[in-house]
């Protein structure tokens, strides 16, 4: 009788490669697949697969947070300069595209990235459970990694939900006491004033500098550029990153409550 000898240890293989092994392991033949995986699902199943995809949507967020954060420093120009700029963010291209079409299109971008990022961590998570199903005899080695490290999971749980009521902040108003469409600076000095809603922000935006300080530093990992030498300069960037981030970011409600904005 013919026999199948290997148990597999190498990462999945496409439905094609498992036909050829079967054909030169049994000499069967075995009919072709009807449908062939494309290579982007087949390669997000992969562990690597998940770790690009957390690595280059979160690249997407840091991007969108840095010019969130100096679009934000417009509020100590005053009402006019704030207000301007929102006004000129829903007229981006406009034209040749119609008003806040560019504006969608950054948001549908985000919301992807968010959707991707979220998906790729909590797979990534249940893959390392299933490796591991029998949790470690002793401690793990907890002062090996980092703070911000071991803290990923819940940092990122609170950015999420500030997210939501940041939105419901500035967005859409419904969390803002003195919203008025279109007047940015209003809005931001109405919220502001209230110190509970100001301590939210400060401390969610701490959560979000620790969040981005593990994240800066891990993304080159995930794509394969972790050689020792380059470390110095990977710890200097996402130090550098996320200390002026979470600074621009926190320096609003800190201005408003202490009256440099009002
Ligand atoms: C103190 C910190 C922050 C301030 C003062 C601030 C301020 C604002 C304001 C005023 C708007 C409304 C803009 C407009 O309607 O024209 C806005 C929108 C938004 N902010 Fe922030 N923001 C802060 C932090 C953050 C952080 C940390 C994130 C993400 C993690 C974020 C994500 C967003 C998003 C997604 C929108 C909606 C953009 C849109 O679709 O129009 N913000 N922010």
């Amino acid at each position: 009788m013919a026999k199948v000898e290997e148990v597999s240890t190498a990462p999945a293989r496409s439905g094609a490669d498992d036909a050829d092994r079967l054909v030169k392991d049994t000499g069967a033949p075995v009919p072709e697949p009807r449908f062939r995986t494309p290579f982007v699902i087949e390669f997000y199943r992969s562990a690597v697969g998940k770790k690009w995809v957390m690595a280059v949507t979160g690249v997407i967020g840091m991007g969108f947070v840095f010019a969130h954060m100096i679009g934000n420093l417009h509020v100590f120009e005053g009402p006019g300069q704030i207000n301007h700029y929102g006004e000129w963010l829903r007229e981006l291209l406009d034209p040749p595209f119609p008003r806040t079409f560019t504006l969608w299109m950054l948001r549908v971008t985000l919301i992807g990235a968010i959707a991707l990022h979220l998906h790729a961590a909590y797979a990534l998570t249940r893959m390392n459970q299933k490796a591991r199903p029998v949790k470690y005899q002793a401690d793990r080695d907890y002062v090996a990694a980092t703070f911000a490290a071991r803290t990923m999971r819940w940092t990122g749980v609170i950015v999420l939900l500030f997210l939501l009521f940041h939105l419901a902040d500035f967005t859409w108003g419904s969390a803002n006491p003195g919203f008025e469409r279109g007047d940015v600076y209003r809005n931001v000095v109405a919220s502001f004033e209230q110190w509970p809603v100001s301590a939210i922000y400060i401390v969610a935006n701490i959560a979000l500098g620790v969040h981005l300080y593990h994240g800066a530093w891990s993304l080159f990992q995930s794509v394969g550029l972790n050689n020792p030498r380059f470390n110095p300069w990977r710890r200097w960037f996402a130090t550098a990153f996320a200390v002026i981030t979470t600074i621009g970011f926190i320096s609003v409600p800190i201005a408003v409550l202490a009256g440099v904005v009002e």
